[in-house]
């Protein structure tokens, strides 16, 4: 039975080979900053208040200007169609029919067009950037052309990271798929059947990159090698150049580079150490986030990811001043375990879980929480 994300987990851990759970579930090196994420909410606790009629209550929040029903994005990431055949499309469809948005990654096997063609409301799409500018330009018109509302660009990715689990599973751009894969999947035959009556999976936004190649395996090692990792501060100005609509910079949890991101011209941070995947040790982003929105939050919008897995957690980040919480892992779950039911049943259980707290803490507009967090959040 579902009742929270730690089922859903569980539902994806039994459905999917092993391989591919672990590339979801999984972090960098010790995964200590996954479970430090989850862990740091548990430092701030609630103290309910009563009598303040609760009858009514609103989740509705503007994030980049626009008005949505929760405030909730879906994450960008990579290889979701992987996880069920045109996943992106699935998670696409149950954000636009929860009101929220949907991010979607460069590396996700659906292309911008496709996940265009199967969705009415605009997406956010998440840019990295390669060594070939040509490919980023294009990428970057292809987002224009599609009206997603705003480019995600991702800055917490300095070099490569080292997840052990995928190292140990063979489940990296370098390695060709073993006979422990093989057995892996035969063995999980729910999600192999499901693959093999899908498309054939590539990475949809390279499939007319030539060099890329085709098919998932030579161009996941055209993405590892042209990933560009002399990255810096000029290479946003260009960016930023390029792309009139919002712009969004995904992975900060230092204020210098907040405030420099923001000089920079960018409408939005994401206060994020993508889930823990890159720099184990790194500290776990609810404590980074006071001190980035004391420094920009009345100049842009802050939002929040890493260690959601319940509402009270988003109401915990948005009491801390985020304006949004972007969920990975957790929706991912729903996604692996049951397609687009899944990602709504994941959105269901946040949403629950973020109207009962409310409630209890006795403050009926999410909007609010920030301005009154006094009145019912006991500090770390
Ligand atoms: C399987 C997986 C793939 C991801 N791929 C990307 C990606 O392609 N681009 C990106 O910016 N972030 C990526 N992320 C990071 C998420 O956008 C987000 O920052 C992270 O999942 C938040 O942590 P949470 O999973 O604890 O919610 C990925 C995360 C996961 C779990």
């Amino acid at each position: 039975m579902i009742v929270n994300i730690r089922d859903l987990r569980e539902a994806a851990r039994r459905r999917l080979p092993r391989f591919l759970f672990d590339y979801v579930d999984g972090a960098a090196y010790d995964e200590k900053t996954m479970r430090w994420n989850e862990a740091a909410f548990d430092r701030w606790r609630f103290r309910h208040r009563v009598l303040n009629d609760m009858s009514e209550r609103r989740l509705g929040a503007s994030v980049l200007g626009a008005d949505q029903a929760l405030p909730l994005i879906l994450a960008p990431t990579g290889f979701a169609g992987l996880l069920w055949p045109r996943g992106e499309i699935a998670a696409a469809r149950a954000a636009e029919a929860a009101g929220i948005p949907f991010c979607l990654s460069t590396a996700s096997i659906c292309s911008i067009e496709e996940v265009r063609a199967a969705t009415k409301a605009p997406f956010w799409f998440q840019l990295y950037v390669t060594k070939d500018r040509e490919i980023t330009k294009n990428l970057i018109a292809r987002a224009d052309a599609a009206g997603c509302s705003a480019l995600v660009l991702t800055v917490d990715i300095a070099m490569r990271a080292n997840r052990e689990r995928d190292a140990r599973n063979r489940f990296t751009a370098r390695s060709a798929i073993g006979l422990s894969s093989w057995i892996d999947m035969v063995t999980h035959p729910a999600w192999s059947l499901a693959m093999l009556r899908g498309p054939k999976a590539q990475f949809g936004n390279l499939a007319s990159v030539q060099a890329a190649g085709a098919g998932i395996m030579s161009q996941g090692e055209f993405v590892a090698r042209n990933m560009d990792f002399s990255l810096d501060w000029k290479d946003l100005d260009w960016i930023r150049a390029q792309w009139k609509r919002k712009l969004v910079v995904k992975g900060v949890v230092h204020p210098d580079d907040a405030a420099r991101i923001v000089d920079a011209g960018a409408d939005a941070v994401v206060v994020s150490n993508h889930g823990g995947r890159q720099l184990d040790g790194d500290v776990p982003t609810l404590d980074a986030l006071p001190a980035i929105v004391e420094r920009v939050g009345t100049r842009v919008d802050v939002l929040f990811d890493s260690g959601i897995r319940r509402g009270q957690s988003v109401v915990k980040a948005l009491a801390l001043g985020a304006k949004g919480c972007l969920v990975g892992r957790a929706f991912l779950y729903g996604l692996a375990s049951a397609g687009e039911t899944g990602v709504a049943q994941a959105i269901a259980i946040l949403k629950d879980e973020i109207d009962t707290t409310i409630a209890h803490i006795g403050v009926a507009d999410v909007l609010d929480l920030a301005r009154r967090r006094d009145e019912f959040l006991l500090g770390a």
